[in-house]
């Protein structure tokens, strides 16, 4: 059984065991902070896309969805101020050569003071380092990693450089002859493809202010310190949505999304008490105010969603660069503005990690004379890679025959997984450990009375119904 401090590693493990999340290239030993999702982290990952994109675009009338391409124009980067403002500040460790990033080395810190029962110090330890952060205090950031005492991982030393910043975006080059080439990015958010299509999408779907553009896809940035499995990647995805409003409604929508992004993720359900809103102290370059929702991730609580009002700030500088007009003309007050900017951005691996961490159970079994044992995934059905397991009792006897019925019969409402193999004991485990919520075992009796045995995963409890109502009882789960 894992203890707390390995329930992450045994979380990590179980994900490769179970083809949800493979390290990339692992042939040629990984690339550091890149992952692959296998054959159910895939489905997984799609289901809570999926489920994030509904919430947003069916179930909000005035959103509606867009799909941009990753490569932009170069000066997109420069109007959004990510050429010159997405940057983190940096220290290198003269020893060993190893970057870090100061943020993540005083949150460490802290960490491990607050593990040593210091919180007081901790706390006040963190507290500084907003402050100078706030206050782009270089200097007082490197006195306050030497006063704290850290150390580098690998060297053990405390050989610091000064403390630098370092842009976070890849970049690469646009065509196919080196002299010819321009240099572009890979997008470190997607939120401004929805930006540069903002006029493209108000005026052919002729929306009223206040609407919103949901996207999801990939982002990429050069993270120094990538570490923690998918929480900080190289090469991650995002779910934003950009709601544009009339300048000065800002702090009510501000309000409004926030409840409606947690009410999401308790929709999950996540206990209330897993989730806490962190209000940003040093703002980002484009922000009037700027909240993380943070999760409490094996690793501690860490952000899942970033809450932004960005103002006017993209829509005017993208004016500014491109010299067209991103002006909105509002018929309610009969006047000429550009809109104001409530955007919504979630990481949908973190997301990910916070699903499965959530459903990751470890289960005693063991009666007075049997020694057992399970893992199993408590993942809600309508996010599980797979809904129904259809497992013949015997290969024989015209029991799989039967079982390809049900299996017809259900796999085009929802994901099915057909298995003869193996006793059926070991089958319900393997598919307890990947979340299948519901197996039905098809035996001797269903070919006298029609029925089978369906088995809820979490309870283990096993019902006998008929085989006609299979697919409408899974079905019924999956709203
Ligand atoms: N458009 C705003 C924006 O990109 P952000 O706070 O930098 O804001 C939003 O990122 C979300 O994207 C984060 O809350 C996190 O869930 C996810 N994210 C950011 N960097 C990530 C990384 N390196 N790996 C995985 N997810 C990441």
């Amino acid at each position: 059984m894992a203890t707390d401090n390995n329930r992450f590693q045994a979380i990590i493990s179980h994900c490769k065991e179970y083809g949800f999340i493979f390290q990339s290239s692992e042939i040629y030993d990984g690339l550091s902070a890149v992952y692959d999702y296998g054959q159910w982290g895939s489905e997984l990952k799609k289901n809570i896309r999926d489920y994030w994109w509904k919430s947003m675009t069916q179930m909000h009338e005035n959103i509606v969805g867009i799909d941009a391409a990753i490569f932009m124009h170069p000066t997109t980067w420069k109007a959004s101020g990510h050429v010159d403002n997405f940057s983190d500040p940096m220290i290198d460790n003269k020893d060993s050569k190893k970057r870090y990033r100061v943020d993540h080395l005083l949150e460490a810190k802290a960490d491990e003071l607050e593990k040593e029962g210091k919180k007081a110090e901790a706390d006040a330890l963190l507290a500084e380092m907003d402050k100078l952060l706030a206050a782009n205090d270089y200097d007082g950031l490197k006195k306050l990693i030497e006063d704290a005492n850290i150390k580098c991982a690998i060297s053990g030393t405390k050989n610091w450089t000064e403390v630098r910043q370092f842009n976070l975006m890849f970049s690469t080059q646009l065509g196919s002859v080196s002299e010819e080439a321009s240099e572009i990015y890979l997008r470190p958010e997607t939120a401004q493809g929805i930006f540069v299509n903002f006029l493209n999408v108000q005026k052919t779907g002729r929306m009223k202010i206040p609407f919103g553009i949901a996207q999801t896809g990939k982002a990429f940035r050069n993270e120094i310190v990538a570490r923690q499995f998918i929480f900080r990647m190289r090469e991650f995805e995002q779910m934003e949505m950009q709601f544009f409003i009339r300048p000065g409604s800002q702090k009510e929508w501000y309000e409004y999304w926030k409840e409606e992004r947690m009410k999401w993720h308790l929709s999950l359900g996540i206990p209330k008490e897993k989730f806490r809103f962190h209000d940003h102290v040093k703002l980002a370059h484009y922000a009037d105010a700027a909240c993380d929702i943070e999760y409490e991730f094996p690793i501690g609580f860490k952000e899942l969603e970033g809450i932004h009002s960005r103002t006017d700030f993209d829509l005017k500088n993208h004016q500014l660069y491109s010299k067209k007009k991103m002006q909105y003309f509002d018929p309610e007050i009969n006047q000429n503005y550009i809109p104001y900017v409530l955007e919504t951005s979630v990481g949908l691996d973190r997301t990910f990690m916070m699903v499965i961490s959530e459903a990751y159970t470890e289960e005693d079994l063991s009666t007075a004379d049997k020694q057992d044992s399970r893992v199993v995934l408590k993942l809600q059905p309508k996010l599980a890679p797979i809904k129904l397991a259809v497992l013949p009792l015997l290969k024989k006897d015209g029991l799989p025959e039967i079982a390809r019925e049900i299996m017809n019969n259900c796999k085009s409402h929802f994901r099915c997984f057909y298995e003869e193999k193996d006793a059926i004991g070991r089958r319900y485990r393997r598919m307890d450990a990947i979340g299948t919520p519901f197996c039905v075992t098809i035996d001797h009796q269903t070919k006298e009375d029609g029925t089978v045995t369906i088995r809820h995963r979490d309870s283990m409890q096993q019902d006998r119904i008929p085989a006609s109502q299979v697919r409408e009882l899974v079905a019924k789960y999956l709203i």
